[in-house]
């Protein structure tokens, strides 16, 4: 004989006292807990890892003083943990060589070696710096005389208003110091980071061919 009560909806059907959707509403708080927990765990292992003596270490949100190494001389400062080198560069240690044209890394105005490969000081922490080596456009000359890319530039004209000149020169270098003999093309490449609102390539690239020993090969229309 049919039993004449009719079934309960499924959502709510009883079982063991704890219904489907209060059972998967506790499944999803539980996750949520131990995503939350994990996300604390997380942090609180970071902290740790800030104090402890050979882990990374937690610098900020207040002002941290360090010690730079800029054209082979350490140099103090206090910045805050956001600050750009390029900002440490300039308004903290007075090196206002490397210039600050777009400030998001796409003209090359703030060229600089750091360690020895072209940075953009624009995009770099300062504090991602301490502990490397950081050439600027000030530390190129050695002893009174100038880098051969810095007086090719003069010879060879490659400036007009000058405020790409600094990261171009930079850019030359580091260029030169990865292959002291490139060809027209790889100079292209090799610049094609750095933009120069008065069109100087033709005379930057004629400079470049001649600070790596070889002929100017471009006419002064540009080739
Ligand atoms: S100012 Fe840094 S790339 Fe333009
Ligand atoms: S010389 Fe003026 S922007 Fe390059």
């Amino acid at each position: 004989m049919d039993d004449p009560t009719p079934n309960p909806p499924r959502d709510t059907a009883p079982h063991a006292g704890v219904s489907r959707r209060s059972f998967i509403a506790t499944l999803g708080a539980s996750a949520a807990a131990a995503s939350l927990t994990s996300a604390a765990e997380a942090a609180r292992t970071r902290l740790a890892a800030g104090r402890t003596k050979d882990g990374p270490k937690v610098l900020g949100p207040d002002p941290v003083q360090v010690t730079l190494r800029i054209n082979g001389n350490p140099m103090e400062t206090t910045i805050e943990p956001a600050t750009t080198l390029l900002e440490a560069l300039r308004l903290n240690l007075g090196l206002t060589g490397s210039k600050e044209i777009c400030d998001r890394g796409s003209c090359g105005g703030c060229s600089v070696l750091v360690d020895g490969k072209l940075t953009v000081a624009c995009m770099m922490l300062a504090l991602d710096a301490v502990g490397s080596e950081v050439t600027t456009i000030e530390g190129l000359a050695k002893g009174g005389t100038l880098d051969p890319v810095q007086a090719a530039f003069i010879q060879h004209d490659a400036l007009q208003c000058g405020y790409c000149t600094p990261g171009l020169v930079m850019a030359s270098r580091a260029l030169l110091n990865a292959n002291p003999k490139p060809t027209l093309a790889q100079i292209r490449s090799g610049l094609s980071g750095n933009i120069c609102r008065c069109g100087t390539y033709t005379n930057v690239f004629n400079a470049v061919l001649v600070a790596s020993g070889q002929q100017p090969v471009i006419d002064s229309k540009g080739a």
